[in-house]
């Protein structure tokens, strides 16, 4: 297996991916959010590929001056093929971009999960994430 930015090439092997976990087409502002994550190293884009075939994706922003810290790590969204997953694609990827946020400077690393997503909880605990001291609020805009 091979890990490697993402690149123009990718896009459509990695839509399919999401496609696939999410058993639903991907809109149009999704597809312009992952093509901003290629070549870009405030976004990063990587992919695991094995034999020329895109097994799964990660991507993340590194965020200067949000949030009240100069420089943090977001880990944004990871996918991994279904029949793929549980072979320690995911890990690979993490740790992957978390090389690439230390290079950038990063030492905070942040993600957000659904709190009921336990599986993604599960991946991110194992992975060494814990609660963070930010706490997420929303506010639901309501049509005029
Ligand atoms: C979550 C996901 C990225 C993990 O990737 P993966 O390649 O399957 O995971 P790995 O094999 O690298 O596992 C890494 C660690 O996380 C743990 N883990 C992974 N998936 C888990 C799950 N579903 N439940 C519990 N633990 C899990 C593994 O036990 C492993 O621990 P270890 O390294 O100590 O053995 C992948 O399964 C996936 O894409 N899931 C779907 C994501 C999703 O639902 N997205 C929709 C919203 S964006």
């Amino acid at each position: 297996m091979k890990l490697r930015p993402m690149t123009n090439e990718d896009l459509a092997a990695v839509i399919k991916i999401q496609e696939r976990i999410t058993r639903a087409p991907v809109s149009d502002n999704w597809r312009e959010m992952l093509a901003q994550h290629v070549g870009n190293k405030h976004l990063p884009g990587i992919v695991a590929e094995n034999e020329g075939k895109v097994m799964g994706f990660i991507f993340g922003e590194v965020k200067v001056g949000g949030f009240g810290a100069e420089i943090s790590g977001w880990l944004e969204m990871v996918g991994v093929a279904p029949e793929n997953m549980g072979a320690g694609i995911g890990r690979a990827l993490a740790e992957e971009l978390l090389r690439h946020f230390r290079a950038q400077g990063v030492r905070d690393v942040l993600t957000s999960v659904m709190w009921d997503s336990g599986d993604m909880l599960a991946f991110f605990k194992n992975m060494g994430f814990d609660r963070s001291p930010y706490i997420n609020l929303q506010l639901t805009l309501r049509d005029d």
